[in-house]
Formats: C-alpha cells, sequence, structure tokens
C-alpha cells in the first residue's frame, strides 16, 4: 500500500497555529471554524493510520502525555494512549489513582503540578465539575508563573495544556469532538449541517449537554430530546439555548417530548443514546425507577430511515439491545474509533510538529 509522506495538510493552516500549546477545557471555546479544522484533521489521521502512514509517528516524538484518570475510563483513556502512540509520542498513565499519592492526601492542585513537570500535555479525567479548569491553572502555576487568567491558557510557550477528558456532570469536550467527527463521516450527506437529532435520555449527560449547543454552531438543525419528565434536559441550560441569537440565525430547532413517535422515528438522522449514569444519582431507588425506560432494539431501529445512524457514547447498559449491534444503522463501535482519529488530531494540533 501506498505509504504517503507528505505533511498533514490541516496542520500546516494558520488557524492550526493557534492550536498550539492550548488548553482543551469546554466546548464553549471551540468556535465553528475550530470545529472544522479538528474534522478536517481527524479525516486526515484516519486515511494516514489506514494507509500506515509512517510518517504519522514524526509528528510528536520526544512529547510526553500526561493521562490522570480520577474516574474510570475504557474508551478515552485507551484512545488518547493509542493517539499518542500513534504521532510517535510517550506516555505516563495513572489510572488508579489509589496507587498514587492521591491516597496519602495529596491535592488535585499538587498532584498536577508533579505531572506538568515531567510531561508536555495533561489529560484529566474527574468526578468534579471544575476540575479540569482547576488543573488547568494548578498546572500554569507550577510554571512559576502564577495564577493566569482563562484566556491566558492558550498559546503561552511554556503552558503545560491540560486536555479536559471529562469532569463529572460537567464536560467531556473530545467526546463533542468525536462524536460531530462520527456524524460527519457516518451521515449520507457527509456535514452536519440540515441533520435532524434525537437525543434519549438527558438529565445528567455531560455529552448532550455539551453536544447540543455545539450543534447549534451548524445550520438548520433540528434536535428532538426525549425523556421522561423527571430526566428532561435542565431549564437552564434549554432556555440559554432557545434565548441563543444564533439559534434563530441558524435556522435551528429544539423540541421536547416524552415518547419516541413515529414522526422522530421517520424523520431523525442521528439517533444518540446515553446510559443514565447511576453514580449521578443520589438516591439509587430513583435510578431503578428510570432506568430502561428506553430500550433500542431492532423492531425500533427497522421504523427508521435506513440511512439513519446510531449512536452512543458507551459504555452502554441495556439501552441499545445487543442484535442492534449488526443493524447496518448502528455506528456506536465506529464512534469509538473516530475518538482515536479525533485524539490524534487534537494531540497534534496542540503539541505537533507544524
Ligand atoms: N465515552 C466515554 O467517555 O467512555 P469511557 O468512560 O469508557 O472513557
Amino acid at each position: 500500500s501506498a505509504k504517503r509522506s507528505a505533511g498533514i495538510k490541516a496542520l500546516t493552516t494558520k488557524r492550526a497555529q493557534e492550536w498550539k500549546n492550548r488548553a482543551l477545557l469546554s466546548m464553549e471555546d471551540i468556535s465553528l471554524e475550530d470545529i472544522e479544522l479538528v474534522l478536517e484533521c481527524a479525516s486526515e489521521m484516519k486515511e494516514r493510520v489506514l494507509n500506515e502512514d509512517e510518517s504519522l509517528l514524526t509528528i510528536a516524538p520526544n512529547k510526553i502525555l500526561g493521562c490522570i484518570f480520577y474516574e474510570p475510563s475504557t474508551r478515552t483513556c485507551s484512545s488518547f494512549q493509542a493517539a499518542m502512540q500513534r504521532l510517535g509520542g510517550k506516555l505516563i498513565s495513572i489510572t488508579d489513582v489509589q496507587s498514587s499519592s492521591v491516597s496519602k492526601g495529596e491535592t488535585l492542585d499538587d498532584t498536577i503540578r508533579c505531572l506538568a513537570q515531567y510531561c508536555d500535555a495533561v489529560c484529566i479525567r474527574h468526578p468534579t465539575k471544575g476540575a479540569a479548569k482547576q488543573a488547568a491553572i494548578a498546572a500554569q502555576v507550577s510554571k512559576g508563573g502564577g495564577k493566569k487568567k482563562k484566556e491566558e491558557f492558550f498559546l503561552k510557550k511554556d503552558n503545560v495544556p491540560v486536555i479536559n477528558a471529562g469532569d463529572g456532570s460537567g464536560e467531556h469536550p473530545t467526546q463533542v469532538l468525536l462524536d460531530l467527527f462520527t456524524m460527519f463521516e457516518y451521515n449520507e450527506r457527509h456535514r452536519i449541517d440540515n441533520l435532524t437529532m434525537t437525543f434519549i435520555d438527558l438529565k445528567y449527560r455531560r455529552t448532550a449537554h455539551s453536544l447540543v449547543p455545539a450543534l447549534f454552531k451548524f445550520r438548520n438543525i433540528k434536535v428532538h430530546l426525549v425523556s421522561p419528565k423527571f430526566l428532561a434536559f435542565p431549564d437552564e441550560l434549554k432556555n440559554k439555548l432557545i434565548e441563543d441569537e444564533r439559534i434563530k440565525k441558524h435556522n435551528n430547532t429544539i423540541i421536547e417530548s416524552k415518547e419516541i413517535t413515529q414522526t422522530i422515528l421517520q424523520t431523525t438522522d442521528v439517533m444518540y443514546v446515553t446510559r443514565i449514569q447511576k453514580e449521578r444519582f443520589s438516591d439509587s431507588s430513583v435510578y431503578e425507577k428510570f432506568k430502561g425506560v428506553y430500550v433500542i432494539d431492532n423492531s425500533l431501529l427497522n421504523k427508521c430511515k435506513p440511512t439513519m445512524i446510531l449512536m452512543h457514547p458507551l459504555p452502554r447498559v441495556d439501552e441499545i439491545a445487543t442484535e442492534c449491534d449488526d443493524n447496518p444503522r448502528s455506528k456506536y463501535f465506529q464512534q469509538m474509533k473516530c475518538g482515536m482519529y479525533v485524539r490524534m488530531a487534537l494531540l497534534a494540533l496542540i503539541l505537533g510538529n507544524h
């Protein structure tokens, strides 16, 4: 097979230069142009990986990524590790914090200050909303620069950028970007404008909370939010979206529903199912009441358009029956692979030679 050696085109743009040493904490900091750049770069990464392009290994040699996960992860952690290694970089990985000095009472700030001495970037998952931003500030302080404002996390040569790999009920921006890439890759039109999306189960899903605002940066997006009233999308966030000027300007709409109606089945381009997160419920009896309210099976999927794609950030519990795994509409396994391409793109933009 052809082994290409030319550089990654998306990395040579002026916009790509602005990503160097940039922290990635929230989708609020990511513009439509940023999203388009990440998708373009991820497409190139995919093509190069499939083409076994060895020049990928020259993108981040001698760079070290610190991965610290205070909460369990399969996909995010392993895809960041795979991405870094596919770019020629190396890793320091703490996935069992109890085996680190965290178990001796070390604070988040001090742990990050430690990693910032050894690594060129730090990727963190933590159960507390806001922990990634706190880590980004700590990483700056470790360099003797004093406390910096949020905008100063970007474009500092001596910055140790922090990447948010999920902060409790806060955000999971790399998941949002990989979701957008999956939609771009697998919907028949290969564009995100004009999509009808249906989200199922919402209240505690940080993914949906970040993905809907990101989708609304595009045009003619229709979003159906399906959930029991108790698990509905938070009013505060919904109102913020509805009142956003861009919603009207971009002709985007939100429609709430308690059921997956025939209209939803027949018009949806992307169905996004999420796990009801047991770990976020203080009362387990409430979780027991609502789990399994909507289960996607083949009889439901087969009522959808043949081109509809079914996504799930995974892990699943029983929201999608395993019989759906072979249904051509199911793209949740491909979605995981897209995660590696997007994380390669992000690490190349933030840490790579370009
Ligand atoms: N989607 C996702 O974040 O999966 P993990 O929790 O396994 O990383």
